[in-house]
């Protein structure tokens, strides 16, 4: 047994998630952390939301809400909707929670201590309406580029032009709409990158094992060569500079991607705090983070969407290794490409693409977990397209694992009743059944062990297939009339094909694996390890005699004309492209 901490990349609050930001992060995240625990392992999944930034900021105006209050709104939402996949965080926490201004201000005086930080001046707009500094984004004007009027200080959104804010023509701000804008002075902790790249690289350097993509985003900042990078902003929400500790940006916060991967230690310690007190609390968050108080045997693996990569192979661990003390650093990390929708982007404004709320509308969260995680954008990126959804569901869980549960519970209730058939006990004809199960199983394990997902998914329809072409082999169904001890042993062994099936399947598809589980009521769902020993288990423990509670159907077939109503509803204003 190890012990493995997960966290997947912490969804910003603003707003629920579509289906790309879902199978990037959090739902590969869930289908490892169940592996792990299905496997007997020690894990802790971690998630929360990202609370800080100007999409907080933005969010809440748009609304027309406090941000506090807008971030409790929508952390409540975005929670229920994991709950409802079945995501099986250990704790879904909030970035603007007490612990992790805690751990901000600890790291930030940490790195002010080891000589990594430095405070300097640096020009920013003021809107003397709105009487606050205005991040580039909140400055909007005409694009000296395309003329378009509404550029944003960051970037023209018309003609992609990257831009600084004082390029702009006729500036405003976007808040107010006031032009008395003005340049003003203003001081903020830079965190010294450029002097820590070079252990940054060393520990890169021993990261061998992670995948291509990962190591290439990484080795390209690191040869570009690290900056120095500006870790405060003038805003009123966000985690408060500590005054105490730089006097000179007092009144200002902190930079969001500067406490947001925190959040990954704070939210364990909100864990932490929610089920032990005091010392304990401590004791049981260190476990997880402090090498020298137990975390040297934890495997640590970060999920994440490829833009994240730079933040987590190179400024997290900037902060953490510019601390000098014990803390764990990241050993796999898994990054994806994007999900699109019919080759365009998800677009919550042009309502095109389909939302985590709107999914659960239309469909048991199992399908959208099996559709996502066998297409996930693993090694490219991949189009979501409403047939290659039926088709998940059609196909593979109604026709291929459901019909096959299907077919074994209706022969083994018809001829058999309510139990496991007894009789025909010499079982060695299925040796060659066995064989072939016990190797798709190691293909499905290994597959998971590696972080391939869609590999993974593909032997884990193998197994399920080879269900299929056991019954088509023995035909039960016939032989029932003719030979009802050879019948027996069909269906036994069907059972416990069915048996394995439910604790394979549970990483994918929970909500069906646990209902199949049920109808071993003897087995029990958590007395099996999804390990190598689970084939030799299942056979010694599934056995004549036992009870069987058919389980009903486990999925039901999606009629083509719901898809064609559905690819309707969610193509949004354009229906294709960008
Ligand atoms: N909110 C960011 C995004 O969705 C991810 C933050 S990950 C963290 O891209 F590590 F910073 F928390
Ligand atoms: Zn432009």
């Amino acid at each position: 047994m190890a012990r493995h901490l997960i966290t997947s990349a912490l969804p910003y609050i603003n707003g629920v998630k579509h289906l790309g930001n879902l199978v990037g992060s959090m739902l590969p995240a869930d289908v490892y952390a169940r592996y792990l625990r299905a496997a007997g392992h020690e894990v802790l999944a971690i998630c929360a939301t990202d609370e800080h930034g100007t999409p907080a900021e933005l969010g809440a105006h748009a609304e027309g809400m406090d941000v506090a209050e807008y971030c409790t709104r929508h952390h409540e939402t975005q929670r229920q909707l994991g709950e409802r996949f079945g995501l099986s965080w250990d704790h879904f926490g909030r970035t603007s929670a007490p612990q992790n201004h805690y751990l901000t201000a600890h790291f930030a005086r940490k790195l002010k201590e080891q000589g990594f930080t430095e405070v300097r001046t640096t020009t920013q707009v003021y809107s003397i309406a709105d009487g606050r500094f205005l991040p580039d984004r909140y400055v909007v004007g005409t694009c000296p580029n395309c003329d378009y009027e509404r550029a944003r200080g960051d970037q023209c959104e018309n003609c992609g032009k990257q831009l600084e804010p004082t390029q702009l023509i006729r500036p405003r701000s976007a808040l107010s709409g006031s032009e008395a804008i003005e340049q003003r002075d203003s001081a903020h902790v830079f965190l010294l990158q450029s002097v820590l790249a070079e252990r940054i690289r060393e520990w890169v350097d021993t990261k061998d094992h992670w995948p291509q993509l990962t190591r290439s985003i990484a080795y390209k900042w690191l040869d570009e060569g690290l900056e120095d990078r500006g870790i405060t902003r003038d805003l009123a929400w966000g985690i408060p500079v500590d005054p105490d500790d730089f006097p000179e940006a007092a009144g200002k916060v902190w930079y969001v991607w500067f406490d947001a991967p925190i959040g990954y230690l704070a939210a364990t310690r909100e864990w932490a705090d929610a089920n032990h007190s005091g010392d304990a609390a401590e004791a049981a968050f260190d476990r997880w983070w402090r090498l020298e108080r137990g975390a040297d045997d934890v495997t640590y693996t970060q999920f994440m969407g490829k833009d994240n990569v730079p933040f987590h192979t190179l400024s997290f661990p900037a902060t953490i290794i510019g601390s000098g003390e014990d803390w764990k650093l990241v050993d796999r990390l898994k990054s994806f490409n994007w999900l699109t929708y019919y080759g365009g982007k998800f677009s919550t404004s042009e309502g095109r693409g389909v939302f985590m709320s709107d999914a659960l509308e239309l469909a048991p969260a199992d399908c959208w977990r099996w559709y996502l995680m066998a297409n996930a954008p693993e090694s490219d990126d991949a189009s979501f397209t409403w047939d290659l959804f039926g088709d998940a569901v059609n196909k593979d869980l109604v026709g291929t694992f459901g019909n096959f549960v299907n077919r074994t519970a209706t022969q083994v209730t018809r001829h058999f009743g309510d139990e496991v058939p007894s009789g025909g006990e010499d079982e060695s004809v299925e040796d060659e059944l066995w064989a072939r199960v016990g190797a798709r199983l190691r293909d499905y394990t290994d597959a998971l062990d590696e972080l391939q997902f869609r590999r993974a998914a593909a032997a884990l329809r193998a197994l399920w297939a080879e269900g299929n072409i056991y019954l088509e082999e023995r035909e039960p169904w016939r032989t029932v009339k003719v030979d009802r001890e050879r019948t027996a042993t069909t269906l036994r062994t069907a059972l416990q094909v069915a048996c394995i099936h439910s604790v394979a399947s549970s990483p994918f598809v929970p909500e069906a694996a646990a209902r199949l589980a049920a109808a071993f009521p003897q087995a029990g769902p958590d007395k099996f390890a999804l390990d190598a020993s689970l084939v030799g288990a299942v056979r010694a423990s599934v056995s004549s005699g036992d009870s069987f509670v058919a389980p009903g159907l486990l999925f039901d077939k999606i009629p083509a004309e719901d898809l064609a109503v559905w690819s309707d509803r969610f193509s949004g204003s354009e229906s294709t492209g960008e």
